[in-house]
């Protein structure tokens, strides 16, 4: 749970109290977030580009550190000291936990007068409300399940396609590594570890299996022969990354890849605006695939800003005027094209996204209608910032330490699942 004592509490909603001065002018608006690597920092700046057009000061407070750890721990300082920035990058059940604190402002004249209901699927509009009344805007849909590759490293090792099963992922790894390179960048950091063990639960126990361990918590799944099964698959992958592996940023990770010292990576599609960003071009320099076992699922990561309770009017109308920027579909489709995710906002045209995002789109609709669809919780969507802290340490200490036992890893799990 978000610890913000009472008085704390007072000193933010104090502050965000008083006067309205009578005229608006233009604002400056500071927002944290944590897009420091080059195609995070090119997609942040479209919204910088488009917020200064406005006449708004913009205030970059980026804190690095992927996965966005980090970023929480400052942001909580920051509020809790009584100075909020006017923006943060919050998102999944986070966002109902700052807004029970009071401490967010109101999005509903912006969602109503922008027809956001209409505009976004019911399952990104309800994540973005507290108690039905709007508090964050979405700004993209990331897929987690993804593996990258460089087809030189795969034709060099004699591996003929992208793996669609982990008996085929493997049979690749062995040639890859018997061609002298290394077969899975991986860097290990614990939103990393679990971006990978998300997207093997997936495909070894399928969609419902990973919504009743991962999602639902659910004993029987946690400590079930899939999950067994799971966390195997998940350490034999262990064997194929190289020793440089660990505390390694997720971007040096990609660039791995990008550069031909390594076969595959498994990470969401912001690996891909790396790939852009360093002018690669999708199927020629680097192929995405749905990771072993998952093509027909949808591990769903959505960005977001909540915006906090800042006093002056200036300041709501520079907030107000960055929540109707992130939705106008100029945003969304110059930021998505940049960052490797797909517009949040339904009927954009997707004609100059590549074929990777147009799998996504198809896929994010698919899935959804079938039911598998599911929400990362590597990237804070599915549980609460605590039970996810516990159960990633515990994975990563599977990961990182080969003499804790299947067995003890699924009991770990379990009372890890447990934390409130
Ligand atoms: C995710 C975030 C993405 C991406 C990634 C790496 O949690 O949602 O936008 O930036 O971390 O930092």
């Amino acid at each position: 749970m978000l610890k913000l004592s009472k008085l704390a509490t007072a000193v933010v909603l104090a502050a965000s109290a008083g006067t309205i001065p009578a005229i608006v002018h233009a604002g400056e608006v500071e927002v944290l977030h944590y897009w420091t690597s080059g195609g995070e920092a090119k997609s942040a700046a479209e919204l910088k580009k488009i917020m200064q057009g406005k006449g708004h000061v913009w205030k970059d407070f980026a804190v690095a550190g992927g996965g966005g750890d980090a970023a929480a721990t400052v942001l909580k300082s920051r509020v809790v000291s009584g100075n909020p920035p006017a923006a943060a990058q919050i998102k999944g059940p986070a966002i109902q936990e700052w807004a029970a604190e009071g401490v967010l402002a109101n999005l509903n004249a912006v969602a109503t007068a922008e027809k956001w209901d209409t505009l976004l699927p019911k399952v990104v509009a309800d994540a973005m409300k507290y108690k039905g009344n709007y508090v964050a805007v979405p700004v993209n849909v990331h897929r987690v399940n993804w593996v990258w590759a460089n087809p030189e490293v795969l034709k060099k090792a004699g591996v003929a396609a992208m793996p669609k099963t982990y008996d085929e992922f493997f049979a690749a790894a062995d040639k890859i590594k018997a061609a002298g390179l290394i077969a899975v960048a991986h860097g290990g950091q614990n939103w990393q570890d679990f971006t990978t063990f998300e997207s093997v639960v997936l495909g070894v126990g399928g969609a419902k299996f990973y919504s009743d361990a991962l999602v639902k918590l659910d004993p029987k799944a946690i400590n079930s022969d899939t999950m067994k099964k799971s966390l195997e698959t998940f350490r034999k992958i262990k064997s194929y990354t190289d020793p440089a592996s660990s505390g390694r940023d997720w971007n040096l990770t990609t660039a791995m890849v990008m550069q031909g010292k390594a076969g595959f990576q498994f990470m969401g599609d912001w690996a891909k605006g790396e790939f852009l960003a360093a002018g690669k071009v999708p199927g020629k320099d680097f192929l995405c695939a749905a990771a072993p076992g998952t093509a027909n699922a949808f591990t769903f990561n959505i960005d977001s800003f909540a915006m906090f309770k800042l006093k002056s009017a200036d300041a709501q109308k520079a907030q107000n005027d960055l929540a109707v920027a992130i939705m106008s579909p100029a945003f969304q489709e110059t930021f998505n094209l940049n960052k490797g995710s797909i517009p949040v906002r339904l009927n954009m045209d997707m004609s100059k996204f590549d074929d990777c995002a147009k799998t996504s789109a198809k896929d994010f609709v698919e899935t959804a209608k079938a039911g598998s669809l599911v929400p990362s919780i590597a990237h804070s969507m599915a549980v609460s910032p605590a039970a996810e802290g516990a159960i990633k340490d515990v994975v990563s200490q599977f990961w990182n330490d080969d003499k804790i036992t299947v067995a003890d890893a699924m009991k770990k799990i379990s009372s890890a699942a447990a934390t409130k």
